[in-house]
């Protein structure tokens, strides 16, 4: 193996569909390995540092988890316990951590927050999350969809709800991989054209018209993280946006549903959906530990003949 120049993954649009297509080949096979409780210690010695500033479950668990599976070891901090909420600037913060460290992974808020932080940064960074984009997320997503149906390479993709940070690396995946989205989302809640680099999607002001034909059909909360006092207003805004049997009998007859998690039965989607028979919620949600173990293996290995 020969050791990279450094690269991030601080949104989708970072890799390119040849570098995904590795990666996902490599999650197949660390996924298998992990499944045969084969040993495979890649990474003795490293260190990952996960820095969060807002909750989590699976994307903490899924990076730490992965980190001991590779043989290195992972480090928590977040912004309470650490000198990032008492106001050092995060360009000093890339500096230091990224000093003590061969990968870093954040969830933060502003994607300006990681953009300055990765560019102060000697070792790989990670977006585990920012109001804007939620990368790995949707790399497992296409992983799973992969596993389930084959390429998503001109597929369509319903995402019905809001227009928060899943959607926009959804965008960015369907102009890196080929496939089309049906974007439904409430009046007021729309786009943000500046984070929009795709003609891939067709909006719908008819959620469940954007389901018609759907291969797959995507939502996610209707109030993301750091958007909380905006609770009530949005509940009343997303009414007729919770993805039902009835908008799920609108997309092919083999269609997938997904969702990111956490998710709210009754709000966002109902409980004859997620808990049905055409969602994979759990393979998406369990994913995110094989694909970041094989980005994880690449930033910092490169490529592995194997
Ligand atoms: N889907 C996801 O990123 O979940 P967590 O917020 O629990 O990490
Ligand atoms: N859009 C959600 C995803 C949570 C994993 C949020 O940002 O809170």
């Amino acid at each position: 193996t020969s050791t990279p120049p450094i690269k991030h993954f601080l949104q989708f649009s970072d890799f390119t569909r040849d570098e995904f297509e590795y990666v996902i080949k490599r999650a197949a096979i660390i996924k298998r390995k992990f499944k045969a409780y084969e040993v495979y210690h890649p990474l003795v010695d490293r260190t990952l540092v996960m820095v969060f500033e807002k909750s989590s479950t699976r994307t903490r668990l899924s990076f730490e988890a992965g980190m001991h599976q590779l043989g290195g070891a992972a480090i928590y901090l977040n912004t309470r316990d650490s000198q990032l909420g008492r106001g050092e600037p995060v360009e000093d913060a890339g500096q230091v951590i990224s000093r003590m460290c061969d990968i870093i992974m954040i969830r933060t808020f502003g994607q300006d927050i990681i953009d300055r932080f990765a560019a102060n940064s000697r070792v790989p960074v990670i977006n585990g999350l920012t109001n804007e984009h939620h990368p790995c997320q949707v790399l497992a997503d296409v992983f799973t969809f992969h596993e389930h149906r084959g390429s998503i390479a001109g597929k369509t993709v319903a995402w019905i709800g809001d227009a928060n940070n899943m959607l926009y690396s959804w965008l960015q995946a369907a102009e890196v991989f080929g496939f089309h989205l049906n974007v439904a989302t409430p009046a007021g809640y729309e786009m943000d054209p500046s984070l929009v680099s795709t003609t891939r999607y067709t909006r719908f002001d008819n959620p469940s018209d954007a389901c018609e034909g759907a291969h797959l059909v995507n939502t996610d909360v209707w109030t993301s993280m750091g958007y909380e006092k905006e609770n009530a207003e949005r509940m009343k805004a997303f009414d007729g946006f919770i993805v039902d049997e009835a908008k799920m009998a609108r997309a092919a007859s083999d269609a997938l549903f997904m969702h990111c998690l956490p998710a709210h039965r009754g709000e966002e989607v109902a409980a004859e959906v997620i808990d049905g028979p055409q969602s994979v919620v759990w393979d998406e949600a369990e994913n995110r530990l094989h694909v970041q173990k094989a980005l994880i293996e690449y930033l910092l290995l490169g490529r592995i003949e194997d």
